[in-house]
């Protein structure tokens, strides 16, 4: 007789030994649920500079540059070589000039548009996402546009964000972005991409929950898209509020988005959870931000912990919260550990 009364046990902790059985890498990812990370999760955020021979590497996010056009298809090639399958390309301009429409986020001249037709030619197989704002183009550096006592004109920035990713899906991408958090512009968009017969040729990833955050800080350098005066709090929720968050990814959901992102990542993983759970029906990307980056970048090198284990921890809790893509800045390495059979996270 053991203390539960049950003869055939004998062992009187039999039913308390519940997580002793995983002394091997596939029955660890048996246990894992589905946290895998392989080329298909990851989408790689690319800076594209208006000066075509330009290859800039970024201060504040070493390892990371903003390509010319003409520097681009070199990377890429090694990456797509390395299984990368998707890009987020952002726009940087240092020679064409600001002003209060963003008019140069969508000019002839804008990098991203002469980028698109380049890469869809070179890489056929690789999906293009383009991010959507106004906030590297407008002379203020705000994602909208603004009254002259600062305040946004919401039907002329949800117009010009309209606008400005119908631009890009008429140069070929395959899916527009908005990162700009202004209300209503999933819809703005979409009505554009449908009144322009684009609507099944262009996907709307919208950046639905994204948080006022500062570990954006070297992503404003490298994108040269720092506001001139004051910051994004009115429009960037507020970290602590998990009710707009619910609210925001309704709305967005409401006006059509296709996929849905949280951002940034690490400190938003209940964020990320909640989302999923109350969406389960769209695809959800989560962006470890520039921040993040930074933040990982720096202790590794440190040698506070090993760069690879610490990011396979990272990523696999990014997918156990409910993400289905992440986009990371870590995406070359991480495709290069991949692929020569480093990546290993249930070892
Ligand atoms: C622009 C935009 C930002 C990021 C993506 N798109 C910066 C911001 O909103 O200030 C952040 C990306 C990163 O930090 O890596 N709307
Ligand atoms: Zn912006």
């Amino acid at each position: 007789m053991n203390s539960f009364g049950n003869g055939d046990i004998d062992h009187p902790d039999a039913a308390r030994v519940i997580h002793s059985g995983y002394f091997h890498p596939l029955l660890r990812k048996w246990n894992s649920g589905n946290t895998e990370i392989t080329p298909s999760h990851l989408m790689y955020p690319v800076f594209v500079v208006d000066n075509d021979d330009a290859l800039e590497e970024i201060a504040s996010m070493p390892g990371v540059y903003r390509y010319g056009l003409n520097k681009l298809k070199e990377e890429l090639k090694r990456l797509v070589a390395l299984g990368l399958k998707s890009i987020l390309v952002f726009g940087v301009i240092e020679k064409l000039p600001k002003d209060a429409t963003g008019t140069n986020a969508d000019s002839p001249d804008n990098p991203v548009v002469k980028a698109i037709p380049l890469l869809r030619q070179h890489f056929p197989d690789l999906i293009i996402a383009c991010d959507v704002c106004l906030c590297a183009y407008t002379e203020h550096g705000h994602c909208g546009i603004l009254n002259k006592d600062g305040s946004f004109i919401n039907e002329a920035s949800i117009y010009r964000l309209g606008q400005i990713a119908l631009s890009y899906a008429k140069a070929g991408c395959h899916v527009v972005a908005p990162s700009d958090m202004m209300d209503g512009r999933v819809g703005a968009i979409k009505q554009l991409l449908t009144q322009a017969g684009l609507v099944s040729r262009v996907c709307v990833l919208s950046y639905a929950v994204k948080f006022s955050s500062t570990f954006y800080g070297p992503f404003r350098d490298a994108a040269k898209s720092a506001p001139a005066h004051g910051d994004r709090k009115a429009y960037q929720l507020p970290p602590g509020s998990s009710g707009l968050a619910t609210r925001a990814a309704l709305r967005d959901v409401a006006e059509g988005c296709d996929m849905l992102m949280v951002k940034p990542g690490l400190a938003y993983l209940d964020i990320v959870h909640k989302t999923k759970l109350a969406h389960p029906a769209h695809p959800l990307f989560v962006y470890q931000v520039s921040g993040e980056y930074a933040m990982i970048y720096h202790a590794a090198k440190a040698g506070s912990f090993d760069l690879r284990v610490a990011l396979q921890e990272t990523l696999t809790s990014f997918r156990r919260a409910g993400a289905d893509c992440i986009v990371s800045y870590f995406t070359p390495q991480i495709l290069q550990w991949i692929s020569s059979g480093e990546w290993q996270q249930y070892k």
